[in-house]
């Protein structure tokens, strides 16, 4: 069938999540397709941030343990809660750090080389982070990386097929390291297959979640995986560099963080003040120090908004909208170079449509003028991604129309080939 802009009311008219838009922030005569990159602004985390703010004002030091909900216990708390969004218990998932700490702490704690054992596998279409604190700490044990990062190669350049994730892991393997979906092609990989072939030679698996947490169910504790981390500030709607959050599963409570800070010590016992450290007997433990109340508050909001959506329902109309904008393309842009590199199989797709061409700088330069915010990754890719909690399926017909008005009109010309410095 083909996509028309009927359709596409119909859809809205039929969306049972089409309410959620009135509770953000959409900037004004914006089309905005970057929420891959930075979510917006809901009046819910806006509302729990506001309220953090009063309790400064009000309590000052008392708010630790005098605010409603303490301070105190943020980390817990939030962590406990986003448990459902990934498939956790809610004692394996904590809210601390960032994305790139959060890797190098878990990395640093669960990498045990061991005679023979002591090959970590990624793959390098991963986040440049993750290939930049893989190789550092294997530097920093005094390892060579090439001898012991086996890099996973990509058949197109674009995606990473599982089999070859499973034809690296062999008995030398100690770690395998991936992401869940990746930040250009949006591809997704089976975390569950990888996570059992890494278990089969018995290695550990760990996975950056950046790209799918908020946007699509996991089921960590049931998938055994070992460890992951991820980022608030994408589908999760928690601003601009928000607090991360990791995972770690239950099996390996008690394992000692190997950053110890005083904020992973039992809540119990941390104003005890002892030399002695005495880890938290969960994922809290993995945290290092006192918890950014100003730039987690808003993440309380806008979980508690996710969760009355459900993940579940969220995915749904993410396949659908990520559907119809493959069918408006394929309708409206053919003959116009551009490559579709997302993997159409919908058990393949994460949440954002990447299309590859020559000229993406410019068409990005140029679709952001005409009133669409999409975003440009290295080194030629234009990212796509509808946000189900507030994009409309009107939006993404008219994102098309304007992206095929750029090409037939050859207005992306007047737009410069260089890369804005953050774009
Ligand atoms: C997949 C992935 N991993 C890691 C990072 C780095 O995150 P941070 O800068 O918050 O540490 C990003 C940032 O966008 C990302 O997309």
């Amino acid at each position: 069938m083909q996509p028309t802009l009927a359709q596409a009311h119909q859809l809205d008219a039929a969306d049972p999540l089409a309410g959620f838009r009135e509770r953000f922030y959409i900037p004004e005569g914006v089309i905005y397709l970057d929420g891959n990159s930075l979510g917006l602004l809901s009046r819910d985390a806006e509302a729990s941030l506001l309220r953090v703010l009063e309790e400064w004002k009000r309590l000052a030091v008392d708010g630790w343990t005098r605010a409603q909900p303490a301070w105190f216990e943020t980390g817990e708390r939030l962590g406990a809660a986003m448990a459902e969004v990934v498939g956790a218990e809610a004692e394996e998932v904590v809210v601390t750090g960032s994305t790139t700490v959060n890797l190098h702490h878990l990395v640093r704690t669960f990498y045990r080389p061991e005679g023979r054992r002591r090959v970590i596998v990624a793959d390098r279409l991963n986040f440049p982070s993750d290939q930049y604190a893989l190789e550092a700490i294997v530097a920093e044990r005094g390892l060579d990386p090439a001898a012991v990062l086996r890099w996973v190669p990509s058949r197109d350049g674009r995606t990473i097929a599982e089999e070859d994730v499973e034809a690296a892991l062999d008995e030398d393997v100690a770690l395998l390291v991936l992401p869940s979906v990746y930040y250009v092609s949006g591809q997704l990989v089976d975390v569950a297959r990888l996570t059992r072939a890494a278990h089969r030679v018995g290695a550990l698996a760990g996975f950056d979640l950046c790209h799918s947490a908020g946007v699509l169910p996991h089921r960590l504790h049931e998938w055994e995986v070992d460890f992951a981390f991820w980022c608030t500030y994408k589908y999760l709607n928690a601003g601009p560099g928000a607090t991360a959050a990791l995972y770690v599963h239950r099996r390996h409570f008690g394992r000692r963080p190997a950053l110890a800070g005083w904020w992973g010590v039992r809540k119990d016992r941390q104003f005890d003040m002892q030399s002695e450290f005495l880890p938290a007997p969960h994922a809290g433990a993995w945290q290092i120090g006192t918890v950014p109340m100003l730039s987690t508050a808003p993440l309380e909001g806008s979980l508690r908004l996710l969760r009355e959506a459900g993940v579940d329902r969220v995915r749904e109309k993410s396949l659908k909208q990520t559907e119809y904008l493959l069918a408006l393309v394929d309708e409206h842009l053919g003959g116009c170079g551009f490559e579709i590199v997302t993997p159409r199989e919908p058990q393949r797709r994460g949440g954002h449509v990447a299309l590859a061409h020559p000229q993406a700088v410019r068409i990005a330069k140029a679709l952001k003028a005409a009133g669409v915010v999409p975003d440009f990754r290295a080194p030629d890719v234009l990212r796509l991604a509808p946000s189900p909690l507030y994009t409309a399926y009107r939006e993404i017909w008219e994102a098309v129309a304007r992206l095929r008005e750029i090409m037939m009109s050859e207005a992306w010309r007047g737009y410069p080939g260089e890369r804005d410095a953050v774009a």
